[in-house]
């Protein structure tokens, strides 16, 4: 039995899309979900469907009896995150799961005083507690989703401006939908015990790159202007525009060089090269 954790949110829910395309039977996958409601289609489709918070560790226990395998898709919450994979992974080991995926933060280091380190914390807490779990693992460092890109430049088309303070700085975006699918061929394939596969591009981009695609596709000149941290925060307030601390630290980490780390493994799980910027943004700037 295979068993998805965030069944509700996008991963999750992908997740189990491409393990009934590549031929998983409805029967052989649990969603873990904490909304009933919210789970009602994957009902729909024949799955069963546990109901679990990653804060009751004795309903998790519950949820998790009789699972062989585990995706623990990392929790959203930032100021709990590591508690709760701690209370996911204390009730697999004691409903004997036998292996744990965990969807965890593509990086170049570990270093706490790198721009991505409020991010990767939990992350990097994570895999320590699985190394030693005495559970089989497999980790899987996503890199940031292709699929936000559109929301970190905002309206271009009507601002001919990409405003972000990453500098000329690169970021290996994959689409969520392929590491999702790369999620889905480790559940259903064998040979992952103990290895770690960064699900990143095998090319990196700047905004740069963004802007002169994004001008290609659609005849409308990008100007692409990176700020200061300081000057984008100060923008940010006066346009009346909250973000977290830690999403602007994303940017800051592109801009010194944290995030363009590259891989082959997302070719190796999906067994073609991944989707590139330029197919993506053509698809979403098409006129
Ligand atoms: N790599 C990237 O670029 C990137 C970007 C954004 C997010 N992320 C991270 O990647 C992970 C998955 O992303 P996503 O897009 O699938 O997020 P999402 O759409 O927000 O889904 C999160 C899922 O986790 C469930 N969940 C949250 N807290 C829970 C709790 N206490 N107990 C049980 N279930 C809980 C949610 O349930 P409900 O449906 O009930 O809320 C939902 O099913 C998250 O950790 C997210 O922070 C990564």
């Amino acid at each position: 039995m295979i068993l998805v954790t965030g069944a509700t949110g996008h991963f999750g829910r992908l997740t189990i899309n491409h393990l009934l395309a590549k031929g998983a039977h409805p029967k052989e996958i649990t969603a873990l979900a904490r909304n009933v409601e919210k789970a009602n289609d994957l009902r729909k489709l024949g799955i069963k469907i546990v109901i679990a918070d990653f804060d009751d560790i004795a309903a998790l226990k519950n949820a998790l009896t009789g699972v062989d395998k585990l995706l623990l898709v990392s929790a959203v919450d930032l100021s709990k995150r590591y508690l709760q994979h701690e209370n996911v992974i204390e009730a697999a080991i004691a409903a004997k799961v036998k292996h744990i995926i965990y969807t965890s933060g593509a990086r170049k280091s570990d270093d706490p005083n790198s721009s991505l380190y409020a991010f990767m914390e939990a992350h990097i807490k994570t895999e320590q507690l699985l190394y030693t779990s005495g559970l089989d693992y497999t980790i899987l460092r996503n890199g940031l989703y292709m699929e936000l890109i559109p929301a970190f430049i905002g309206d271009v088309i009507s601002s001919k401006t990409i405003y972000l303070p990453a500098q000329t700085g690169e970021v290996a975006v994959a689409l969520r939908s392929e590491m999702a699918e790369a999620a889905a061929s480790v559940l259903l394939s064998g040979g992952h015990e103990k290895k770690t596969y960064n699900l990143v591009n095998t090319k990196a981009y700047s905004y740069n790159d963004v802007a002169g695609t994004i001008a290609d596709i659609t005849n409308v000149h990008i100007k692409y202007v990176s700020p200061t941290k300081e000057d984008f925060l100060d923008a940010l307030l006066k346009a009346g525009i909250s973000i977290p601390q830690e999403y602007v630290n994303i940017l800051i980490g592109q801009a010194n060089g944290e995030a363009d780390l590259v891989s082959k493994d997302l070719v190796k799980l999906l067994g073609r090269e991944p989707t590139i910027l330029k197919s993506y943004l053509a698809e979403q700037y098409a006129i």
